[in-house]
């Protein structure tokens, strides 16, 4: 067997068929571990290079691109894709001024499948539930994972079974959720709590989990940091910024990292920055708190896609920082919901979370932890169409404790063709 599972804390291993989130013995989180032995000197930049704009399964996918790196050893034909990945890599030189940084990448994971990064990891979990034998999977979600889930479920003819919060769910989410053929829980439970349920009500019921605790969820997130680094032509930024719920991206960017850099793909490792909205910042505090005792907390933001208090892959992300000389920060409502709409503005566009990643560039270069001349690579981690409401709201100036900074408001107009003349006019001599 070339992958193993291991703990990371006690290390001890399991056959990679394991069915197991947690060590059995010290509870810790899990990793996937590949052994990349004899094939190590091929695993260069040609091969992956060689790969793009393939057309052929598995290699057209931006996840599968990176096949020995993700799951060598499993079979082409057991593999269940949505040719997920390949997503743009914008240079944004109007964010970059706003964020008062030199040089701004925005990577759009909302231009996956279902619109958001996911689908990476929905691909390699969903793969592993066919691997298994598993007919019904599982996850709770603040709306994306379900989504993400529900379609490569009904894609792989499995039953998708989907924990959701009664309330505060992006529309945009609910609506794949059902459309795609879920099975779908309103539970009247916060995120945090749903997680612990659907854990529970899957051990019962034999129930394949595939929220980010599931390890193989986070070995197709990885490829977030390939297909980035393979776009700057693997020349490391200084900056990685993302923003952090549960912190299974957070995770599984710091591994992928290391395992590039152990294999020579880049000579150096870029720096993580890990952006919370400050009402869902448990490990900010934990961090600005040198790590010495963890805290959760309950969770209230406008960017409902991380409104989570008590991230599962705590352990793995304080382990990214400490291997990236990484930092943490949060951000305000005000601030996600302004660099979003300077993000949707350029016309790029993204959700509430996603834009944690431009208010946080901003606020790290304002500290100066982010120095002038420094390259940033900031991952937008949903599509602007998940989350109308916030949008719409946003520009109608409806949201509570919110001032729209960079208000669209609508114009109206009866049905009067010199008062519509006369409006564009006056808007025209705005702009
Ligand atoms: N951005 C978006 C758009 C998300 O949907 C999520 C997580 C995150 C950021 C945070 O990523 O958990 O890896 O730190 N959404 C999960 C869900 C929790 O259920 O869809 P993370």
């Amino acid at each position: 067997m070339p992958s193993i599972l291991q703990c990371i804390d006690c290390g001890q291993q399991f056959p990679i068929d394991t069915v197991i989130y947690a060590c059995s013995s010290c509870q810790g989180l899990l990793d996937v571990k590949h052994d990349f032995g004899q094939s190590r000197t091929r695993l260069g930049s040609e091969l992956f290079d060689g790969r793009l704009g393939s057309l052929t399964a598995p290699f057209n996918s931006g996840v599968w691109r990176f096949k020995e790196l993700i799951y060598p050893g499993i079979e082409d034909d057991q593999i269940v894709s949505r040719m997920e990945g390949n997503t743009n890599l914008y240079q944004a030189p109007r964010v970059a001024k706003y964020a008062g940084v030199d040089t701004l990448y925005l990577k759009h994971e909302g231009e996956n499948p279902t619109g958001s990064f996911k689908d990476r990891g929905m691909t390699t979990g969903v793969t592993q539930a066919r691997i298994l034998g598993m007919k019904r999977v599982a996850c709770a979600s603040t709306g994306n994972t379900s989504a993400s889930m529900a379609s490569y479920a009904a894609h792989a003819g499995m039953q998708g079974i989907i924990f959701l919060q009664d309330q505060e769910i992006a529309l945009g989410k609910l609506a794949q959720g059902i459309a795609f053929g879920a099975t779908c829980l309103q539970i009247s439970a916060d995120f945090d709590r749903n997680l612990e349920l659907v854990r529970q009500a899957g051990d019962r019921l034999g129930i394949y989990l595939l929220n980010s605790i599931n390890p193989f969820r986070l070995e197709g997130q990885k490829s977030i940091m390939f297909e980035a680094l393979q776009q700057l032509r693997w020349r490391a930024p200084d900056w990685i910024i993302v923003p952090g719920g549960n912190l299974g991206n957070s995770s599984a960017f710091g591994k992928g990292l290391l395992e590039m850099h152990d294999l020579g793909l880049i000579d150096r490792l870029p720096r993580m920055a890990i952006i919370q909205a400050e009402g869902a910042n448990p490990l900010y505090r934990h961090f600005a708190g040198g790590f010495k005792h963890f805290q959760p907390v309950k969770a209230e933001t406008i960017a409902s896609a991380i409104k989570i208090g008590n991230p599962v892959n705590l352990q793995k992300a304080i382990r990214t920082i400490e291997w990236t000389n990484g930092v943490v920060e949060e951000v305000s409502d005000q601030e996600i919901m302004d660099a979003k709409a300077i993000v949707d503005g350029v016309g790029i566009g993204c959700e509430p979370a996603s834009a944690c990643s431009v208010a946080g560039a901003r606020k790290l270069a304002a500290r100066g932890v982010i120095k002038p001349g420094d390259t940033v690579v900031g991952i937008l981690t949903g599509h602007a169409l998940k989350d109308p409401e916030a949008t719409v709201g946003y520009h109608a100036d409806s949201l509570s404790d919110i001032s729209p900074a960079f208000q669209n408001a609508m114009l109206k107009a009866d049905d009067d063709l010199d008062e519509i003349v006369n409006l564009l006019g006056l808007h025209q001599a705005k702009v």
